[in-house]
């Protein structure tokens, strides 16, 4: 084999990822719970020749660019060495969600190339040896390998090989709905990798958020075995803002949210408020997550969609894992 397609989708943490214990590793800090999107999905596909002299990667039809490239090289570089093996690769891979809206591609983008690179080099790679792979890319990739509810862990031993994601639910558990409320275009301003690390070095209040993550693992965890949607919003909620708090604290201060995201934190409470089961969540970037149960989600894309500066929504229910396509 020296050719592979894989297709992996995009995650949406319920309790965050926000700092490293080992920037060469990527190992997390603490470990963290997600929810994998259908539909939000890489593909794509790693060819090695002898033909080449360096990697060659096209991103969504287009050359890209450099730095990008090089990101990707210095993965494959990993893969290769795992596989002893030289050759160079072309690469393709494309998002089929609006990547100008700057909503996270590297989690399912990471666990495509994961699966792709290592196939395609030969490698028969176990699903926790794929994630451990796929956490050098990007942290949140390492979650993507899975469908459905899965969690990751942190753990502590210093080559890596105990941080990994698991699953806790398949997607059929839990009729479980996101809709992203896009709120601006284009990429955002402070990368996720930068924004942790400024908060790591200079938030006065990054110990407070650390000790925040284990206990809310082991409640949204229970919360999602026992379809607990009020438990849920709970601690995504919690998880999410004191993640911001120790963000915007840094200096320079890490300030994800636009107007609009307040707006909609403040919205989404009122529609809560009104009784209407909903929670919302934010990543590094100003769009702002809504959750709810399928019964509810027209009623929940209308509202969003009403509200003033909503760009567009973007609907997923829980996704399946990371898997190879048959060419
Ligand atoms: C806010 O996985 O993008 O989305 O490991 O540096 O590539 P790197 O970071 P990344 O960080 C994700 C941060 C987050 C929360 C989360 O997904 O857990």
């Amino acid at each position: 084999m020296t050719k592979a397609t894989a297709r992996a989708h995009s995650n949406i943490a319920l309790v965050k990822y926000w700092g490293k214990r080992d920037i060469q590793l990527n190992l997390p800090a603490r470990g963290s719970v997600s929810m994998t999107l259908e539909g939000l999905s890489t593909e794509t596909t790693v060819e090695f020749g002898d033909d080449l002299s360096r990697d060659e990667l096209k991103l969504n039809e287009e050359v890209a660019h450099e730095a990008d490239r090089e990101r990707i090289s210095g993965f494959l570089d990993l893969i290769r060495a795992e596989a002893g093996i030289e050759q160079f690769a072309r690469i393709q891979s494309s998002n089929n969600f609006p990547t100008a809206a700057g909503l996270a591609s590297s989690a399912s983008g990471f666990a495509a190339l994961a699966l792709a690179g290592s196939t395609a080099a030969g490698l028969d790679l176990s699903k926790r040896e794929l994630s451990i792979l796929a956490r050098r890319g990007s942290g949140s990739a390492a979650r993507s390998i899975f469908g459905g509810f899965v969690r990751m862990h942190a753990g502590n031993q210093n080559d890596g090989l105990d941080a990994y994601a698991e699953p806790i639910e398949v997607a059929e558990h839990w009729d479980l709905r996101c809709v992203v409320a896009v709120t601006a275009r284009g990429p955002k301003k402070v990368g996720s990798t930068l924004g942790m690390n400024t908060t790591e070095r200079t938030s006065p209040y990054y110990r407070a958020w650390l000790d925040t993550v284990n206990p809310h693992i082991e409640e949204s965890i229970h919360a999602i075995r026992k379809r607990d949607f009020e438990h849920l919003a709970d601690v995504a909620e919690a998880s999410c803002l004191a993640m911001h708090a120790s963000a915007i604290a840094a200096r320079p201060g890490v300030l994800y949210w636009r107007g609009i995201t307040v707006g909609l934190i403040h919205f989404v409470r009122e529609l809560r408020a009104s009784g209407l089961p909903v929670f919302f969540t934010i990543d590094a970037g100003p769009h702002v997550k809504v959750f709810c149960e399928g019964d509810a989600v027209s009623e929940v894309r209308k509202n969003l969609q009403d509200f003033d500066g909503v760009i567009d929504t973007i609907t997923a229910k829980p996704g399946g894992s990371a898997e190879l396509i048959e060419e």
